[in-house]
């Protein structure tokens, strides 16, 4: 059995226990790096350190290690698992919280795991010997799947954290055309002239369970005029109302957006007969 490294203690990997609320676990909240070693010697092992603290810098990720402390863990577990040819795994999260939430939690220590894994010896200049692959293409769709409900979910953590930490409750999106997409954990509706609209489903948005019923139930009993459209951010900062949408929120009205008013910035009333339907017809489904 491998000995691995947990926060701090070395111990047989079939008895090291991460909890499920771990934020890696849950959100994919962390970073990870692999390291090559051959007959216990490290290939690259400062700058894959350096990378590594490079990505928990960039996600805010505080981890009280420096690269002489990973050496010796690195060290230690070669040790304890016979040297040979390894390869040697490290993976940090930002810990488990005690609730799901996407904001960075404050005061929880990052769990800290390392382990290793047996690699092949390192390549040798020698045709006969080398390792040939053959190859596919596809477009490079990374990470362009926001239709799927993957558990990973930096990029929407990262998104929320920042109007989390200007004191803001949810972060609208928008892609590179500048139109809206949804927001870091819901979708997204804005209302003009008395107008409802809301972005198409295509891989940029979730296909929320809310946007659903809610586009369902305005179709089949209000005369509220209602469209699945392309809707700029343009047209967003000049809505009447603006809304989000989540089975969490059902329709809740967004007031301002950086800071600036929506329409007057009141509660509106195409809002208010929205939720009210919502209500009336939310056990429909
Ligand atoms: C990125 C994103 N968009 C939209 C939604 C809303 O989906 P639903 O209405 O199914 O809760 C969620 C909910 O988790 C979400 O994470």
């Amino acid at each position: 059995m491998s000995i691995v490294y947990l926060n701090g203690s070395y111990l047989p990997m079939d008895e090291a226990r991460i909890s499920p609320m771990d934020r890696g676990f849950l959100f994919g909240d962390g970073i990870y790096e692999v390291v090559p070693s051959y007959a216990g010697k490290l290939v690259g092992f400062g700058p894959h350190m350096q990378r590594m603290q490079q990505g928990l810098d960039a996600i805010e990720l505080k981890v009280h290690l420096n690269e002489a402390e990973w050496r010796t863990i690195a060290q230690e577990l070669l040790e304890r698992n016979g040297g040979g040819n390894l390869g040697l795994y490290f993976h940090i999260s930002r810990g488990a919280d005690l609730r799901r939430n996407h904001a960075y939690p404050e005061n929880i220590a990052a769990t800290r795991y390392a382990f290793v894994f047996e690699i092949a010896p390192p390549p040798a200049p020698d045709k006969a010997a080398a390792r040939c692959f053959h190859v596919s293409t596809t477009e490079d769709l990374r990470w362009r799947r926001c239709n799927i409900k993957s558990t990973a979910l930096l990029g929407n953590v990262m998104h929320y954290q920042h109007g989390h930490s200007r004191g803001h409750g949810e972060t609208l999106l928008y892609n590179e055309a500048g139109e809206l997409t949804e927001a870091a954990a819901c979708n997204v509706f804005i209302v003009k002239d008395g107008a409802v609209a809301t972005p198409p489903l295509d891989h940029q948005k979730l296909p929320g369970i809310t946007r659903l019923m809610l586009l369902d139930i305005l179709r089949k009993h209000s005369s509220i005029p209602v469209s699945e459209r392309i809707v700029t951010m343009q047209e967003v900062h000049s809505a009447d109302e603006v809304w989000l949408t989540s089975s969490s929120k059902e329709v809740a009205p967004v007031l301002s957006i950086d800071d600036q008013p929506v329409g007057d910035g009141q509660v509106g009333d195409v809002w208010l007969a929205a939720q009210t339907l919502f209500a009336r017809h939310r056990y429909d489904y």
